[in-house]
């Protein structure tokens, strides 16, 4: 990779996921990562660019600033939109959406800049060539992105398009699907050693089963999704798109161990079941129905546990005995095993009857959640008892 034709990039992340996806970013072999809120900033290549949609699991989106501007008013961002030379960018052929995330006093009101933007970028065309590009809100070839903070402008090429969450496997949803990044964040926030066998007592549609799957085959979550924006830049090098893509599944390595999954709900199995198929990992995920709370580790080897149990907001519960049922489970049937999960009810981890020895705080869409890790030790020490 020369550093000539480095170039800076963000990866957009959720709340708590910078650590893990400045992990990945070095492992990929980003130069120059500084963690954000909510993102990581990074240099590399075109060829970079390509690798990190193809490869990373908790990024969202990954930008590339393009433009930088003072604006203090509309009137200003409108000119500079003007004045920036956007037909190096677009041609009149392709559609475009802009989006605006602000955090600025001069400006509150993202779709009236994304408006004023797009004015002065389509009166520049019309003056040089008589036509405009047309907005596609819902599927535009080109993604712009604006982001004020302050008086400092930033506009970057969004070349993820769809969000990166949008991995092609999830054609079947449950009622509360966790979000594709926020599950694989999980999965490496608890430090999972990869090799140890895998389990998701509440697996729903599945979504951990999978993201652990990919994780422990190291297998690029996005290399099935054909639609990228980058797709559509004028720069776009399909050789180069070739290479990297040939790259990263040849370090697609074999799992040997188990990664399984249990749900109580046939119609959620089913659905798990049809998702595994899409994401072609029926050979490492098995899955059955079955209620947890009847279940028992079935042998003495260490089990890795992940999951996200019904917290009450869509799935109806009594959360004071179902918790306490988890915690009664994981501490009779379930030793020699770490126990992590999230739920959006900070209340219900008092019910537990354990002492979690983690406590991570992150999102669930826009709930604020806990993800908690239960240490379940074998023989004497058995578990950390009734502490809250
Ligand atoms: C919040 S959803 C999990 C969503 C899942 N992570 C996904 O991505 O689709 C909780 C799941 O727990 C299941 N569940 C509830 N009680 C259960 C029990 N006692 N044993 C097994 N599954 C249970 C529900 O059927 C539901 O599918």
């Amino acid at each position: 990779m020369s550093d000539n034709n480095d170039f800076k990039m963000v990866a957009k992340t959720f709340f708590g996921l910078e650590e893990v996806l400045s992990n990945e970013l070095l492992s990929l072999g980003a130069k120059k990562i500084e963690k954000g809120v909510r993102n990581v900033s990074f240099f590399g290549d075109l060829g970079f660019l390509y690798k990190c949609n193809l490869s990373l699991r908790t990024a969202i989106r990954i930008l590339k600033p393009i433009a930088f501007f003072n604006v203090e008013n509309e009137k200003e961002l409108y000119t500079s939109f003007y004045n920036f030379n956007w037909e190096d960018y677009l041609s009149l052929d392709d559609t475009f959406s802009i989006e605006s995330v602000l955090n600025s006093d001069f400006f509150s009101h993202s779709l009236f800049v994304s408006q004023k933007a797009k004015d002065g970028m389509v009166d520049r065309f019309r003056k040089l060539f008589k036509r405009r590009p047309n907005v596609d809100s819902i599927n535009p070839d080109i993604k712009i992105n604006i982001h004020i903070r302050d008086n400092k402008c930033t506009v970057s090429l969004d070349s993820s398009g769809k969000p990166l969450n949008q991995r092609g496997y999830r054609s079947q949803t449950n009622i509360a699907p966790i979000n594709e990044v926020l599950a694989a964040g999980i999965i490496l926030l608890s430090d999972w050693d990869l090799e140890s066998n895998f389990l998701d007592p509440m697996c729903g549609s599945g979504t951990f089963l999978i993201e652990a799957a990919m994780l422990a085959t190291n297998y690029p979550p996005n290399i099935k999704r054909s639609n990228f924006s980058f797709k559509n830049w004028n720069d776009f090098d399909l050789d180069l798109f070739v290479m990297i893509t040939k790259s990263v599944q040849s370090k697609i390595r074999p799992f040997n161990n188990k990664i399984s999954g249990f749900d109580k709900s046939p119609s959620a199995i089913s659905k798990c079941n049809q998702n595994i198929i899409n994401a072609g990992l029926d050979d490492i995920i098995s899955i059955s129905k079955e209620d947890f709370f009847r279940s028992k580790k079935n042998n003495d080897n260490f089990l890795h546990l992940v999951f996200n149990p019904p917290y009450g907001e869509r799935l109806r519960i009594d959360i004071e005995s179902f918790y306490k049922k988890i915690g009664d489970k994981l501490k009779t049937d379930y030793s020699n095993s770490n126990a992590w999960f999230i739920t959006s009810s900070i209340e219900a981890l008092k019910y537990v009857g354990l002492r979690p020895s983690r406590k991570i705080k992150l999102f669930n869409g826009k709930l604020e959640s806990r993800l908690a890790r239960y240490e379940i030790y074998s023989g004497s020490k058995k578990a950390k008892k009734n502490i809250y």
